[in-house]
């Protein structure tokens, strides 16, 4: 059996694990042979592949990134774009595809399963916003690079007695936010799943300088204000657009130092963690947790049971069906927003 490979979307410490676990499998236990395609569905829509066995695969376990390059390309916004890809998928003689990504990258597998093509996918996102898994591989190394920084940035601003804003990625979803600030003792989180009022967080902002500490806000990249509509809310500049429609973000920690030095006459500094965070080596969790999930897409191929997605069930990696996982982003409810604004101020 030929089976392709490919990383799309953003990328994410784990994947190489992933592609590790897949080929080792694959070959060892199930025969298979392996073709990478490079920088994500650009590979099969132009043909661009690399060789990928046990040897290619050897010592990327720790490595960051991913040895297939990624790219953000969408088939569906190509015209022929899909027949692209079963004429590739024909010439190369291809049975089956893993593909690992987030909810752009399994959106176009789930897409490419009901075209007929055999797909099996891995989750992936440092964002952790996929459904029907407990969590995604490169969440826990996003967060702990996110703590790490938090850490850091408290006593700088403890000894500069100055409000410091950190933003964290996360368009739709505020889990690094959250975890990271509830993990970095942060005295205001903000998520894009609770419009924030910029009069309450300057509240909170006097609050702790009253109590002597210098505050520390954290902020998803992806947070936005409510609408006051009586002109003292705060407005956000929108900028271009990816492949798969989504507005590229960033300037929202800026802005909102701004506004708190403005409001409450304190010096306040920004910080963009930005793609910090999706580089370098995961943690041993994420590791772990990429490694099962690419033993598990392996059985998955060889059983052909196409047309899912690994996920993470308490501790259990059990197979869901792909549209399960990109149907509907996971999002922070308000009970686990709740946990976060007890430690507000
Ligand atoms: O989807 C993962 C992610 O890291 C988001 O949190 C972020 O908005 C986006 O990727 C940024 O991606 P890039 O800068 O690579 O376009």
């Amino acid at each position: 059996m030929r089976v392709g490979i490919l990383t799309g979307g953003g990328d994410c410490p784990g994947l190489n694990a992933v592609i590790r676990a897949v080929v080792r499998k694959g070959v060892t236990e199930h025969g298979m042979e392996f073709i990478g395609f490079r920088d994500g569905w650009r590979g099969p829509m132009e043909g661009l592949t690399m060789p990928l066995g046990i040897p290619e695969t050897r010592d990327i376990l720790t490595r960051g990134g991913t040895v297939l390059g990624s790219s953000r390309t969408n088939p569906f916004s190509v015209e022929g774009g899909v027949e692209q890809i079963k004429a590739t998928f024909k010439t190369l003689g291809i049975d089956a595809l893993v593909a690992i990504g987030g909810e752009d990258t399994l959106g176009v597998a789930t897409k490419l399963t009901e075209a007929g093509v055999s797909v099996v996918g891995v989750p992936k996102t440092i964002d952790n916003d996929l459904s029907g898994t407990d969590f995604t591989f490169g969440f826990d190394t996003a967060v702990q690079i996110a703590t790490d920084s938090i850490d850091r940035l408290h006593t700088t601003a403890d000894s500069h007695h100055r409000a410091l804003v950190v933003e964290v990625m996360g368009r739709h979803a505020g889990w690094i936010a959250l975890h990271s600030g509830l993990a970095g003792g942060a005295n205001v989180v903000l998520i894009p799943e609770q419009p924030f009022d910029i009069e309450e967080v300057c509240r909170h902002i006097e609050t702790c300088f009253e109590s002597g500490k210098a505050p520390l806000v954290v902020t998803s990249e992806g947070a936005v204000p409510i609408e006051t509509g009586d002109g003292h809310g705060m407005t956000l500049v929108s900028g271009e657009k990816d492949a798969f429609g989504h507005v590229r973000l960033g300037g929202i920690a800026d802005r909102l130092a701004s506004e708190i030095e403005q409001r409450t006459g304190h010096e306040t500094r920004s910080v963009v963690l930005g793609h910090l965070q999706r580089g370098g080596t995961p943690t041993a969790f994420d590791r772990w947790l990429a490694t099962r999930f690419g033993l598990e897409a392996a059985d998955a191929v060889a059983e052909g049971d196409f047309g899912t997605m690994m996920a993470l069930r308490g501790k259990d990696i059990v197979r869901v069906p792909l549209s399960e996982g990109t149907g509907e982003l996971k999002v922070v409810s308000p009970e686990e927003y709740a946990d976060a604004q007890v430690f507000f101020g």
